[in-house]
């Protein structure tokens, strides 16, 4: 396959950019040491930076396959990295949305922009038409996120960490564009 490339995107507050490993400790600091950031996401938290330099080596290559996408989410103004988000293939056939932020920064509405930007490219640009998100039940800020960038809710699911330390009960949406 030949390798795609992620295209930097902007917002009015926000850079979303492709993650490589020079952006570990970041990345380690600002939220996957966090048990809170990893609280109900699929991902546990990272011991020690090595667990992180090896998660952004594997999302390089995997941002080369077809069905797979992640930003690094950096404030414009403070250049800094606070968070990523993810697109991938799920089992129902549609892209799902994956995203987390550093949780010094909660509540701006950064994860809102950004999910809306991204839905607009890969739907205006790259022709994905099919979306799904996913979020525990005790989670709410993550429903609400899916809301404000107009996924709508169809059923209730379950999922588990790719570890399988544990399953959590799901809220599923969906959005068609
Ligand atoms: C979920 C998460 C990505 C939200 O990011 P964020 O940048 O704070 O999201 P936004 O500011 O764009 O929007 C959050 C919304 O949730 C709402 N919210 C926050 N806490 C809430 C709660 N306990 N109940 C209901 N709504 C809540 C906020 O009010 C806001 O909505 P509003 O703008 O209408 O007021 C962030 O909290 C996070 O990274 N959490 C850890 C990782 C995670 O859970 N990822 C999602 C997995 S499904």
């Amino acid at each position: 396959m030949k390798d795609k490339k992620i295209k930097k995107l902007e917002t009015e507050r926000l850079i979303l950019r492709e993650l490589n490993v020079n952006d570990a400790e970041d990345v380690f600091k600002n939220w996957t040491s966090d048990d809170e950031v990893s609280k109900y996401v699929r991902w546990s938290t990272h011991k020690n930076i090595e667990e992180t330099i090896e998660y952004l080596k594997n999302e390089e290559k995997r941002c080369k396959t077809e069905d797979y996408y992640t930003w690094g989410i950096v404030l414009k103004e403070q250049q800094e990295l606070i968070g990523a988000i993810a697109a991938f293939i799920s089992e129902e056939g549609r892209y799902e949305m994956g995203y987390n932020i550093s949780k010094k920064y909660w509540g701006n509405g950064y994860t809102t922009e950004a999910l809306k930007k991204v839905l607009e490219y890969l739907s205006k640009d790259v022709g994905i038409h099919k979306f799904m998100c996913a979020h525990d039940y005790l989670n709410p800020a993550s429903g609400a996120v899916m809301r404000k960038a107009g996924f709508k809710y169809v059923k209730d699911s379950t999922y588990t960490k790719f570890d399988g330390s544990e399953t959590f009960k799901s809220k599923v949406y969906y959005l068609d564009i």
